[in-house]
């Protein structure tokens, strides 16, 4: 009885298609639709290195495919030394490309920023710890978790009771989930947040601090991302737990996202432009304020 060998050369061809395919896929997750919002979301980036001029070349390499015009900073946008000069070299000329192009930056700050960011001008913050806007269908709430005072706690208490957009979405340096090992989950923060996030209908929350991407999955109907390491990175740090739906800890990353009517697409990419996540979430049903 002669057995028949597995068609090697075949089965080769039709693995290396697969992946060919798979990467094809992987290279334009984001439909990339006229009059969608499209914005990047970056955290703990400001250290002035070579890494995270790389990240940025990397940003502006996007940019030039899928035109963002809002870049959100999740905080620690600046490291060590932040005199006017620090403000070029850790800011200004990384992003020179995307601030040429008219992209706007709205930061959060970190525990590594001084307080006076919040009236350096390309920040937008116009001077206040926490604030809010509007694109398209989406309310944006930068915070400073830095400081989670009650007067702050009722600013966000009535601007998100107010918001009427079609989507909520907050962002703050300190992550309430988080499952990297150097800080991990601002339980803390979360007993004062939560509550307030699922009473007032968020949909989307994004943090840095940790220096790894983690996209958590749904906590009470909340969709969360650490996007930590746009400059920094701590190799290896998350120690997955049931909360992660997946986890990048290898080289530094960034965020992209588009939000068209009720589906938002994201995708996270590497310091070399791999995509090492991405997907769609559909907007989350809401009986309150709605
Ligand atoms: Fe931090």
């Amino acid at each position: 009885m002669t057995l028949r060998k597995p068609p090697i050369v075949a089965t080769l061809l039709l693995v290396a298609g697969i992946a060919a395919a798979g990467l094809l896929a992987q290279t334009a997750p984001l439909p990339n639709r006229s009059g969608s919002l499209k914005f990047a979301a970056m955290g703990d980036n400001g250290t002035g290195d070579r890494a995270q001029y790389e990240v940025a070349q990397q940003m502006a390499t996007m940019h030039a495919v899928f035109p963002f015009d809002l870049v959100i900073m999740l905080g620690d946008n600046m490291y060590g030394g932040q005199s006017a000069s620090d403000y070029v070299k850790k800011f200004e000329q990384p992003y020179a490309p995307l601030l040429a192009a008219g992209v706007k930056f709205q930061a959060s700050i970190g525990n590594h920023d001084r307080p006076d960011q919040v009236s350096y001008k390309l920040y937008n913050m116009n001077g206040q710890r926490y604030y809010t806007y509007v694109r398209n269908n989406v309310r944006f709430f930068a915070l400073d978790s830095n400081r989670m005072d009650r007067k702050q706690l009722e600013w966000i208490e009535a601007a998100l009771s107010g918001a009427r957009e079609d989507w909520k979405i907050c962002y703050f340096h300190h992550p309430l989930y988080s499952n990297a090992t150097r800080h991990g989950s601002s339980i803390d923060l979360r007993v004062l947040l939560e509550p307030l996030f699922i009473k007032y209908g968020v949909n989307v929350v994004f943090s840095g601090h940790d220096h790894v991407y983690e996209r958590i999955k749904p906590q009470k109907g909340i969709y969360y991302f650490v996007s930590g390491a746009a400059g920094q990175l701590r190799e290896g740090n998350v120690a997955s737990s049931d909360q992660t739906a997946t986890a990048f800890d290898r080289d530094r990353s960034f965020m992209v996202v588009e939000i068209d009517g009720s589906d938002m697409f994201f995708q996270a990419i590497s310091r070399t432009g791999q995509t090492v996540d991405s997907g769609v979430i559909r907007r989350q049903p809401r009986t309150t304020s709605e």
